[in-house]
């Protein structure tokens, strides 16, 4: 692989693989009647949501003069730039140029529009290849939709990689001793072998030695439409019932330096016990947890961007090699699926 190659696969990773979905924002966030500007993927995006509740999104571009339509309104399901009122419809479409009627403009497909799926209180968009124009079929987290399971959404921003994210979700082995202090994390021996296993749709990290006592395993989903990652917390009664707490995690780049993360917290409860530990969560589990995701991204956010070119890693990495790994096939595939495409134009 020549210098040149290496640079475009870094770039494509570390702004994020394309042709995938992305979490790019809580449902709440997207407001009846008010648009939601969101950097992702090192591109502005613009939200909002119709009469009938349905999320639309644009690149956050007005055609006119290049106002950011996150400062416009919402007019009859469609969005309308704040500056002189130019307004688009969901695909993109210039439908009403207000100040000057019939103008040409009109009819004009202007802007890039993207696909919206809410999920579980989340809203994934897709970010289209130049092999994979439309979107993919995306297959939620069965979490997601089991009424056995109930769940709470946590985000945050931190200022590092999204791909130091998906390390440290890769590497189960950190937790007993970074959240040694914590509630949940303290149990179990110090030290251990890891163990990988294939699966359909990803990996599984585990720890040779213990299961069910920390944060012994995380099930990386990486199946070619998005990435997340599946892990489980093993809960004490005091914490109320359910059994483990179980986490899936996705992250999302901003840009090379920053990313947005979003954790879905769940515990297998139902009726009455679900109202109780959605109770109990809120009033003291919830500091306990932010508590644990603040020395994640304490740890995070100080580990210098170029740290990868003096690592030494140990067999404990076997899973953030994985990783990697798999997130660079993609980058490179979808790279060389571009330069076919152009190379066919071309010719
Ligand atoms: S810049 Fe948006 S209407 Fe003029
Ligand atoms: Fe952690």
């Amino acid at each position: 692989m020549t210098v040149a190659e290496k640079d475009r696969i870094e770039e494509r990773l570390s702004t994020g693989v394309l042709g995938q979905w992305y979490v790019v924002a809580k449902t709440v966030q997207v407001k009846p009647g008010k648009p939601h500007g969101v950097r992702v993927l090192d591109r502005h995006l613009v939200l909002w949501r119709d009469a009938a509740g349905k999320v639309h999104c644009l690149e956050d571009y007005c055609p006119h003069r290049g106002a950011r339509l996150s400062r416009g309104e919402v007019i009859d399901d469609n969005i309308a730039c704040r500056y002189h009122g130019v307004t688009l419809d969901g695909g993109g479409t210039i439908v009403r140029v207000p100040a000057m009627p019939g103008c040409a403009l009109e009819g004009r497909k202007a802007v890039d529009s993207y696909a919206v799926i809410e999920a579980n209180d989340g809203v994934f968009v897709y970010f289209p290849s130049a092999e994979r124009p439309e979107p993919c079929e995306l297959t939620l987290p069965a979490e997601f939709s089991d009424p056995a399971w109930s769940s709470i959404l946590c985000m945050s921003r931190w200022a590092c990689s999204h791909r130091f994210v998906y390390d440290n979700f890769a590497d189960p082995m950190h937790a007993c001793y970074l959240h040694a202090d914590s509630f949940t994390l303290a149990f179990g021996a110090k030290q251990d072998v890891m163990q990988i296993e294939k699966r359909d749709d990803g990996f599984f990290i585990a720890r040779a030695g213990q299961r069910d006592v920390n944060l012994d395993w995380t099930h990386v989903v990486a199946d070619g439409t998005q990435v997340y990652c599946r892990l489980d917390i093993p809960y004490p009664t005091a914490a109320g019932p359910g059994g483990p707490f179980r986490i899936i995690g996705y992250a999302t780049p901003v840009d090379e330096e920053t990313c947005l993360v979003f954790f879905w917290r769940f515990r297998e409860v139902s009726g009455l016990p679900r109202e109780s530990w959605r109770f109990l969560y809120r009033a003291t589990l919830e500091p306990r947890h932010w508590h644990v995701l603040e020395q994640d991204r304490e740890m995070l956010t100080n580990i210098p961007a170029d740290a990868h070119k003096r690592e030494m890693l140990y067999q404990h990495d076997v899973g953030v090699a994985r990783m990697r790994r798999t997130l660079t096939q993609q980058a490179r595939q979808q790279l060389d699926a571009e330069v076919s495409a152009s190379t066919r134009a071309a010719g």
